[in-house]
């Protein structure tokens, strides 16, 4: 069968909300989050790093620049790394008025809160390890407050969580010390390397723009960790073109900043 026909046997991909529904609302946010459950959105998608003071919080750059208002409250802590800040200080920016005034008020939050957040609306979490090199022993860290949160419970961490990173060495930890989660590897590898990564990996997840039907079927013809056909989410994924060209290639899944979006186009492909 051409890629096309074949694609049409086969389940249309997830949707995942990129850092919630990041086109919507403030990435990263609770706000961020509740869009995407507002768009019906089940899975959504989160960075994690490590404050000064040791906390998990939800943050995509190193720097707290782009997404707060640190640089006004904090004039003289350039680069404004989210690693010299306390959390107590981090508590006091502003995460929201970036990017429209009227998230006024929205706060950078802990992982802990997030979490709380996604279950409170029953939604799944797509959770990636965000420079896991800065801040040592982050894999341990999140697996404890994800165990804390009931997250590591039978049916969740069978259905509800995925942790992936770019670094591969802390997936691998994150795959060691809690073999029932499923993981993710960000990139793509050469198909000749896949097998490797299929030792610890469910997932690889390339840009859209690197995949081939080809990558795809590699991927597929792989079994991960629990014995079950390797797959791939692609991102990121935001314009009806991107995402039937995804799913034309038969992924498992696509990363999108605009998921209703996407949604409608598969839909309707
Ligand atoms: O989940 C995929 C995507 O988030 C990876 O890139 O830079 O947005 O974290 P980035
Ligand atoms: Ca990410």
């Amino acid at each position: 069968a051409s890629g096309a026909q074949a694609a049409a046997h086969e389940h249309p991909p997830v949707v995942v909300g990129h850092r919630g529904a990041a086109a919507y609302a403030p990435e990263n946010t609770l706000a961020s989050v509740d869009a995407a459950h507002r768009l019906g959105i089940t899975w959504v998608e989160n960075d994690v790093q490590r404050t000064k003071d040791g906390q998990l919080v939800v943050l995509h750059d190193t720097s707290l620049a782009r997404t707060t208002n640190v640089k006004k409250v904090f004039p003289d802590r350039s680069p404004w790394n989210v690693g010299d800040f306390t959390l107590r200080e981090i508590e006091k920016l502003d995460a929201g008025s970036w990017y429209d005034a009227k998230f006024k008020g929205e706060r950078v939050p802990t992982l802990e809160d997030y979490l709380d957040e996604v279950e409170h609306n029953g939604q799944r979490l797509l959770m990636e390890l965000k420079n896991p090199e800065l801040y040592p022993g982050i894999e341990r860290q999140a697996l404890r407050e994800l165990r804390h949160d009931g997250w590591l419970n039978g049916a969740h961490v069978k259905s509800r969580l995925i942790v992936q990173s770019f670094n591969a060495d802390a997936i691998k930890k994150v795959h060691r010390l809690e073999p029932a989660i499923k993981t993710g590897f960000l990139g793509n590898p050469s198909v000749t390397d896949l097998p490797k990564y299929a030792a610890y990996c469910d997932q690889i997840n390339p840009p859209h723009t690197a995949v081939t039907r080809a990558y795809v079927d590699a991927v597929h013809a792989l079994r991960g960790p629990h014995h079950r056909r390797l797959e791939l989410y692609t991102w990121t994924v935001d314009d009806a073109k991107a995402a039937v060209g995804s799913a034309g290639l038969g992924v498992d899944g696509v990363i999108s900043n605009k998921p209703d979006v996407v949604r409608e186009a598969l839909a309707d492909g």
